[in-house]
């Protein structure tokens, strides 16, 4: 206890000496004692006390308060005995930058009204699935670069998915690094409306349940993403209140691009799509995808076959009418071989006409007596 509260408590002591009521009043006092823990500052129902490498959360918190900033000190693991007095009114718990490697079973248990928890800048290794309470009320969580590596990703994500989070609304999982998020995380955070999953090395968001029916901002700015896949397309686009952030990504510029580029030119809840640039290859290096034409992506491989096919499909009505046209004949044939012997006869008639004057013509007699009568 401080020494101001000491000094309180020796002042009533000295006025109430021989009165039977001293201890009675003491321990009211003791109950109803507002004082400030050392190293810490405190105003109304604020406590801060921030950057004083501490190792715990001190014992004497007085009980009213509702905003507790503890961030920059030094505690490594949050149990059941780091918050040993209940805090009935606290809804707001700032321990951002403290070294936190452990959160333990029933470590945020004595503090039932939470709703908004800082845990950014640490290093968990660990995450106890019920370090809430289950009817708890947490409506903001900050995880933000809350762990070192890979390694330690799942640890967080488990706790998101089995910890009974109901109430969530915003969610700050950015500067980590995820690279790819297990099927569904986000499933049970059906009140989930703002999450942040920028600079996380993310690689892909396909079967990343975005089916929260709340969702309203996603943050996805400085990941790895290549391309959207037709099936995100398709969950984004069911979302038209939904507030996009896609910019800072190395976007692949090829064929494989080309159903996003036609879904970004008509998605207005891309927030920055202007800032969407090409990454590779390189003629098309910072082009924004705006600007990008489907002919620029040289999908020649693709027009190649489309035209190899269709040549198929033309050889083979060609073929088809042939074997007709063959079939025709056939059925006919013996209406041909009548028509053909007609056209035979006439041609002949008319070959005898000719050869008939021929032989007048060439007969050599009668060609010199022309020639002879010219002379
Ligand atoms: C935090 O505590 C650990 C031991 O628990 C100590 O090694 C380290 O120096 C402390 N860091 C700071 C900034 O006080
Ligand atoms: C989470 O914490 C980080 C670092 O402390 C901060 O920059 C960020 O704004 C916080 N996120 C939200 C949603 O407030
Ligand atoms: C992640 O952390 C663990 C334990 O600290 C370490 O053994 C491992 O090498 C780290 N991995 C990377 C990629 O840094
Ligand atoms: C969402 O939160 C509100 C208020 O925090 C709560 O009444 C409601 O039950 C929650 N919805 C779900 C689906 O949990
Ligand atoms: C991005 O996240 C990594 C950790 O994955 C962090 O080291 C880096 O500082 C972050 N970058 C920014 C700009 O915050
Ligand atoms: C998505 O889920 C399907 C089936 O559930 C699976 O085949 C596919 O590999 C998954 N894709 C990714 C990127 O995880
Ligand atoms: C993305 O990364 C770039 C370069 O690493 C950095 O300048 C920028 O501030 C980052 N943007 C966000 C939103 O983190
Ligand atoms: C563009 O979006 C509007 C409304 O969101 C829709 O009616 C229209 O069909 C879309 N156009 C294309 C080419 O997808
Ligand atoms: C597409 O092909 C043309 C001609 O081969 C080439 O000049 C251009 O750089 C290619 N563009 C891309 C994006 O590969």
């Amino acid at each position: 206890m401080s020494s101001a509260c000491v000094f309180v408590h020796g002042d009533i002591r000295r006025r109430l000496q021989k009165s039977g009521l001293v201890l009675v009043f003491v321990l009211a006092f003791v109950l109803a004692c507002h004082c400030c823990p050392d190293k810490c500052v405190c105003s109304s129902q604020t406590v801060k006390c921030q950057n004083q490498g501490l190792h715990a959360v001190p014992n004497s918190i007085p009980a009213k308060t509702k905003i507790l900033f503890f961030t920059g000190n030094n505690i490594s693991n949050i149990n059941r005995a780091s918050f040993p007095t209940r805090l009935e009114l606290l809804t707001d718990l700032y321990l951002s930058g403290n070294n936190i490697e452990h959160v333990e079973a029933m470590g945020f248990d004595n503090l039932p009204k939470l709703s908004r928890l800082d845990l950014s800048n640490n290093n968990f290794q660990t995450f106890d699935e019920s370090a809430l309470p289950p009817d708890n009320n947490l409506e903001f969580l900050n995880l933000s670069r809350s762990f070192n590596n890979h390694s330690f990703a799942d640890v967080v994500l488990d706790f998101l998915h089995s910890a009974n989070l109901l109430h969530l609304t915003t969610l700050d999982l950015s500067n980590n690094d995820l690279v790819i998020l297990p099927d569904g995380i986000f499933s049970s955070l059906s009140n989930l409306t703002s999450l942040s999953l920028q600079n996380s090395s993310l690689i892909s968001i396909q079967n990343v349940t975005l089916k929260l029916p709340l969702l309203r901002d996603l943050d996805l700015r400085n990941n790895s993403l290549r391309t959207l896949h037709s099936s995100t397309l398709g969950e984004l686009s069911a979302k038209p209140d939904l507030r996009l952030r896609l910019s800072g990504n190395p976007w692949r510029c090829n064929c494989i691009i080309d159903e996003m580029l036609m879904w970004l030119k008509n998605a207005t809840q891309v927030m920055d799509r202007q800032e969407l640039t090409c990454a590779e290859p390189e003629p098309l290096r910072r082009e924004p995808l705006l600007q990008v034409e489907l002919s620029q992506l040289n999908c020649s491989s693709d027009m190649e076959r489309v035209l190899e096919t269709s040549y198929v499909f033309l050889g083979l009505v060609l073929a088809l009418i042939g074997v007709i046209f063959l079939l025709v004949l056939y059925l006919n044939r013996k209406g041909i071989k009548r028509w053909m012997y007609n056209i035979r006869d006439a041609c002949r008639d008319h070959m005898e006409g000719y050869h008939y004057r021929y032989e007048i013509n060439s007969d050599p007699r009668l060609a010199n007596l022309s020639i002879n009568s010219d002379v």
